[in-house]
């Protein structure tokens, strides 16, 4: 099931951030995406009443950005991230984007398949995109 997620959420969202990403936001960011960007939507997936993923996405006028998407490795390739993505891009379309956008580091391949699956095309490298080893970013996007 896929659910809001809630402030109540943050500690369980913070680990798990840790666990699945080289540069794991903090807790205050997603607190500000909670509370203070009007532009965010976030979600978690819950299954047998446990987050194993959550989603993160912002529809900002006429576009759309995946800020944050992740599975635990343990649930992977069982569709849950499917099921994310599909909710935020139908909500893209309904609210008339022209398109969706991302940024991934050049070596996350399982995510750069997973965006490939759904459609998004490799359009720019952004150089030193990541604080942490200075690595690029592909920017890719979905045309709706
Ligand atoms: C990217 C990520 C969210 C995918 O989650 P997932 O739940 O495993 O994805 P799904 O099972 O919904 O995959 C849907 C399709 O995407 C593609 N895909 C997903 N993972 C893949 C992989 N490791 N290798 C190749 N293709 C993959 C496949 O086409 C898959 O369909 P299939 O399993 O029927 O072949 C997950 O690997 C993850 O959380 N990674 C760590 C966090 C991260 O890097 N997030 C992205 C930051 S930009």
């Amino acid at each position: 099931m896929i659910r809001k997620m809630t402030l109540a959420d943050l500690d369980r969202i913070t680990e798990m951030e840790q666990i699945l990403l080289t540069s794991p936001w903090p807790r205050s960011a997603f607190e500000y995406e909670l509370t203070g960007n009007p532009f965010a939507d976030l979600r978690v997936y819950e299954k047998d009443g446990k987050i194993i993923g959550y989603v993160d996405w912002w529809i900002m006028y006429d576009r759309a950005e995946i800020a944050t998407i992740g599975v635990l490795e343990e649930y992977r390739r069982s569709g849950y991230a499917q099921e994310m993505m599909d909710l935020l891009v139908n909500d893209a379309r309904e609210k008339d984007c022209e398109n969706v956008t991302l940024e991934v580091r050049v070596s996350n391949l399982p995510a750069i398949r997973f965006y490939e699956k759904n459609g998004f095309i490799k359009v720019n490298v952004r150089k030193n995109y990541y604080d942490d080893n200075g690595e690029d970013a592909w920017l890719m996007v979905k045309p709706l």
